[in-house]
């Protein structure tokens, strides 16, 4: 039987058991010595970790299962790796449209091609319909090109830099994004970290949890945490 495609999307090109570590691994346990030894198998330029695509396909799939209205989005989307997983779970049930925004204009990988036929090539790779590209500078696209109502959004437009610019950028996302939510809508934030509460995290973009806490604060809504191993991400839900 075929693997399945959602699974193989999370995990397919991790593997951290080899049967040389098994040995290995066999040997320190029989001499109970405390360690264990894992391949160090990151896919190449890789945007999120194997906890963090769990987290994103429960909660895709959450407010699909469960009726919330709208298209979803993602803000930031590169060449497709979390895209891709979001799509994977959109198809499984009655596909919504499905809307990402970029310039396009960083690019961390030496690959052939630009960054939007890597993305392109990711989806027809797996088999999935493309999504709906708005290309440019999201503080010019947004709002004119977003959808009158949103089920899921993804925010991931970090770039390691200066963190004011960023809090100002995803500012800009949240004031447009937040009135499309529909009520039970999610928003992810790659990067959201708070040194309180995330377990194991980097905090990598500290703008994230500038905006997010700055933009609930006189809002229902709370930022809640997710494990992500050695990313970070959180997200709120839309009351
Ligand atoms: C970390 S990457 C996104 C990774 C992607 N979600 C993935 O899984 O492959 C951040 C993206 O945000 C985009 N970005 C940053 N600032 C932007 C802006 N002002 N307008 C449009 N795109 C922007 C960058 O071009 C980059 O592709």
């Amino acid at each position: 039987m075929a693997k399945d495609p959602v699974s193989e999307l999370i995990g397919g090109g991790v593997r951290t058991r080899t049967p040389f570590t098994s040995l290995l691994n066999r040997f320190l346990y029989k001499f109970k010595l405390p360690w264990k030894v894992v391949k160090n198998e990151e896919l190449p330029h890789v945007m999120c970790s194997v906890e963090q695509r769990i987290n994103f396909s429960h909660l895709v799939d959450q407010v699909l299962a469960y009726g919330v209205v709208g298209d979803l989005v993602e803000l930031g989307c590169y060449e497709g790796q979390t895209a891709a997983l979001i799509q994977m779970v959109n198809v499984r049930h009655q596909a919504r449209p499905f809307h990402v925004y970029d310039a396009f204009v960083a690019d961390w990988n030496t690959r052939s091609g630009t960054v939007q036929e890597r993305l392109k090539r990711r989806f027809a790779a797996a088999g999935l319909p493309g999504p709906i590209m708005h290309e440019g500078d999201m503080r010019h696209t947004l709002p004119a090109e977003l959808p009158e109502r949103i089920a899921f959004a993804h925010f991931d437009c970090g770039m390691g830099d200066d963190p004011e610019r960023h809090r100002d950028l995803l500012l800009h996302c949240l004031e447009h994004v937040y009135p499309r939510l529909s009520p039970g809508a999610i928003a992810v934030f790659m990067d959201y970290h708070d040194p309180d509460r995330t377990v194991n995290g980097l905090n990598s973009n500290p703008g994230v949890r500038m905006a997010c806490d700055g933009f609930l604060a006189d809002r229902p809504e709370r930022m809640e945490v997710l494990y992500g191993n050695d990313f970070s991400h959180g997200y709120f839900r839309k009351r």
